[in-house]
């Protein structure tokens, strides 16, 4: 379907299912546009977690009572909806529950990672990675004596993809690339860089954080080995992540955590694992998460993933054009024009973006302030710091309005 045959999103409609939107501060109504951060929870996915603390409540697997064997089913459902919501034929034996994204950049970093990689590997990044991924393979590189090189982001905040021809070669073990940058709003081109890995051999590891909450995300059209995403960033709840892998890979691999659950067989003197996904999900895992993120899945299906990704690519658009407007403003990432996930990183002259923060939420506005995670690519562009507003599926327009008389009245403090 192009984009300009997709309904636009019943906004209001969609409020309405999201409380907490309705709360105030000093007088004014919240204007929730830290989503990249955490997106917030529709009452059906509260419900979803309510209904299961009163009725079906009880540890998994491991139950032959009723009570057990109806979450173990929920539980074990929830891995084949999950798989089903970013395209992974495999179901549940490709997709393994964590407790969040950084926890699925571990896992592999850790089970494959500590395993495969030595001296005269490399691991191939971005510039533009979140800590999750980069702290992490930085640190498993230095744990095994491979390199980690990374992918340069150009001025306008796209990847260099000759650079990324240039770097990925036949030492190169794994890339490990953000979707859409958490920073920037960058849409990678993960497809292309895909194909780039496996014409050397090599696995891609893409970080969907900021991707598979937004827009249609599908890892086989992708042809990913490894995808990673949090549950709190799509309209689910906290505490739970997302690993899928390719079946082989996960086969091949070694747990990442010991203990029960995880097990086949155990003697005093050896172990052996379960079967997949459970072999990487050791001890009591997330029941209740899982099943409220599989409701989320189909929450975000009802309202249409391209739709979302249109909503959210037009708040985008649209607060780029209005933040542009003064001509003070550096905004981080591609031009207007650029499709980008829904977020917008900038500067406002030399006030420092906790400043900018602090004075937006005496407005109500809640806007992230910071480094976002990604520390080397600030110190590239030269900033210490950005402001960024994110928005989902219940902002409007008139919220980015908002947003902009706010930071007018910012400008007026620090004329
Ligand atoms: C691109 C990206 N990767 C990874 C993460 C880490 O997610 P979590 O804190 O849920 O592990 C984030 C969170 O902001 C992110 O935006």
């Amino acid at each position: 379907m192009g984009q300009t045959d997709i309904e636009p999103l019943d906004v209001e409609a969609i409020r309405e299912e999201y409380p907490i939107l309705q709360r105030e501060f000093g007088g004014e109504q919240l204007v929730y546009l830290d989503n990249a951060a955490t997106t917030q929870t529709p009452d059906r996915v509260v419900d979803t977690i309510a209904h299961y603390y009163r009725h079906t409540n009880a540890n998994v697997h491991r139950g032959l009572h009723q009570l057990s064997q109806e979450a173990s089913i929920a539980y074990e459902e929830a891995h084949d909806r999950v798989a089903e919501f970013i395209g992974a034929s495999g179901g549940r034996e490709e997709i393994v529950f964590t407790k969040n994204t950084t926890e699925s950049e571990n896992l592999v970093a850790y089970a494959w990672g500590l395993n495969e990689l030595g001296p005269g590997d490399e691991v191939v990044l971005t510039e533009m990675e979140h800590h999750a991924s980069l702290v992490t393979w930085q640190q498993i590189c230095k744990k095994t004596g491979a390199t980690c090189r990374y992918i340069e982001v150009e001025e306008d905040g796209t990847l260099d993809m000759d650079h990324a021809r240039e770097l990925i070669g036949d030492d190169t073990a794994m890339v490990s690339v953000v979707h859409v940058s958490n920073t920037l709003g960058t849409v990678n081109p993960v497809s292309e860089l895909a194909d780039i890995a496996h014409d050397h051999d090599a696995y891609i590891f893409v970080d969907g954080a900021q991707s598979v909450p937004n827009r249609p995300v599908d890892v086989e059209a992708i042809d990913a080995d490894f995808l990673a995403f949090s549950g709190h960033k799509m309209a689910g709840p906290t505490g739970i992540g997302v690993l899928y892998g390719k079946k082989h890979i996960l086969e091949e691999m070694e747990p990442y955590l010991y203990g029960g659950m995880m097990i086949n067989k155990v003697t005093f003197e050896d172990s052996t694992w379960h079967e997949l996904p459970w072999k990487f999900e050791a001890g009591t895992p997330v029941i209740c998460q899982g099943i409220a993120l599989a409701e989320a899945c189909d929450y975000l299906d009802d309202i249409g993933m391209d739709a979302i990704r249109r909503h959210e690519n037009e708040l985008a658009q649209y607060a780029i054009e209005q933040l542009e407007g003064e001509g003070d403003i550096d905004i981080l990432g591609p031009p207007a024009g650029v499709e980008r996930g829904g977020l917008v990183s900038f500067n406002l002259n030399s006030v420092h973006a906790h400043d900018l923060s602090s004075i937006l939420n005496d407005s109500a506005v809640a806007i992230r302030a910071g480094d976002h995670c990604t520390q080397p690519l600030h110190d590239k562009l030269g900033v210490p710091a950005s402001a960024r507003a994110s928005f989902y599926v219940y902002n409007t327009k008139e919220e980015v309005d908002k947003l902009v008389e706010a930071i007018d009245d910012a400008r007026q403090l620090f004329a």
